[in-house]
């Protein structure tokens, strides 16, 4: 059975895609920071599907979390068909106000934590026979909203990333990105805020979880000549001015 690695695996768009790659033949190692109860969720779903599932613990933000979490992933999984790198964190904070310490923290579960888990786990990658990374990014680093520097920052260069190891770590290992557009409001958006949202979207909803674990599976069976691409699922939203 291939296997699939997911990060943030817990809740909303890492459950979501978890359970999908499930469905799609995939057995899971699930990472989870804080929400191991929805990882076990996922787990348990899995197996009653017939797949094998281990759950990892990890702080993305600690460099020897995130390099004990690749070790155990490697010894229980030698080969890794997908990485999704889904785990991130979202914070409104005007630029002036963004301490070093913000910075860094957004940085390193953004960006530093894609980087260096998908290096630490490339022999697993390799040993795969069609391996594929899938980053998830953001249409809002492309084209930003105000007071989400260090978060714009953080997606973008995780974009630039896609590129880079998309050209670098082909022809083995596909590597491709998926932009959310608003994809499940986050918890702190009040009514006005959700209809001032829904009103930019040309398709008239916010995208749900299916969505994106949808275009995850598609990349995953249905792609082996998309690599380098970002992928924007966002009912159109990044298409109008
Ligand atoms: N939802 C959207 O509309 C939307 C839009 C654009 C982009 N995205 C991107 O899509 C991805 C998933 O979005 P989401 O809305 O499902 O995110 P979310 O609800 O904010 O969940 C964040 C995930 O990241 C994990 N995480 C946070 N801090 C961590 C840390 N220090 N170490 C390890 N893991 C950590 C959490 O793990 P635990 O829960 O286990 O702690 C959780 O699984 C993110 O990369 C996000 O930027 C989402």
């Amino acid at each position: 059975m291939p296997t699939a690695v997911i990060t943030g695996a817990g809740i909303r768009l890492g459950k979501a895609i978890a359970l999908a790659l499930a469905e799609a033949g995939y057995d899971l190692a699930l990472h989870v920071h804080r929400s191991t109860e929805g990882a076990e969720e996922v787990a348990t779903r899995a197996r009653a599907l017939g797949r094998t599932a281990t759950v990892h613990r990890a702080n993305l933000g600690d460099p020897k979390e995130l390099e004990s979490l690749a070790a155990s992933l490697r010894a229980a999984h030698p080969a890794i068909d997908v990485l999704v790198n889904n785990a991130g964190i979202f914070e409104r904070v005007a630029f002036e106000d963004i301490t070093r310490e913000q910075y860094h923290r957004m940085m390193g579960i953004n960006l530093e934590a894609p980087f260096f888990l998908t290096q630490a786990l490339l022999p697993a990658l390799r040993a795969a026979p069609q391996p594929l990374v899938v980053n998830l990014t953001d249409i809002g680093a492309e084209r930003v909203v105000s007071h989400y520097a260090h978060y714009t920052a953080s997606k973008a260069g995780l974009i630039a990333l896609t590129r880079a190891l998309a050209v670098e770590l082909a022809p083995r290992v596909r590597v491709n990105a998926i932009s959310p557009g608003t994809v499940i409001f986050p918890e702190d958006y009040d009514e006005a805020a959700r209809r001032e949202t829904l009103a930019r979207i040309p398709l008239g909803r916010e995208g749900s979880a299916e969505d994106i674990a949808r275009t995850v599976v598609f990349l995953a069976r249905e792609a082996p000549y998309i690599s380098g691409q970002v992928i924007a699922v966002d009912g159109a939203r990044s298409a109008q001015l």
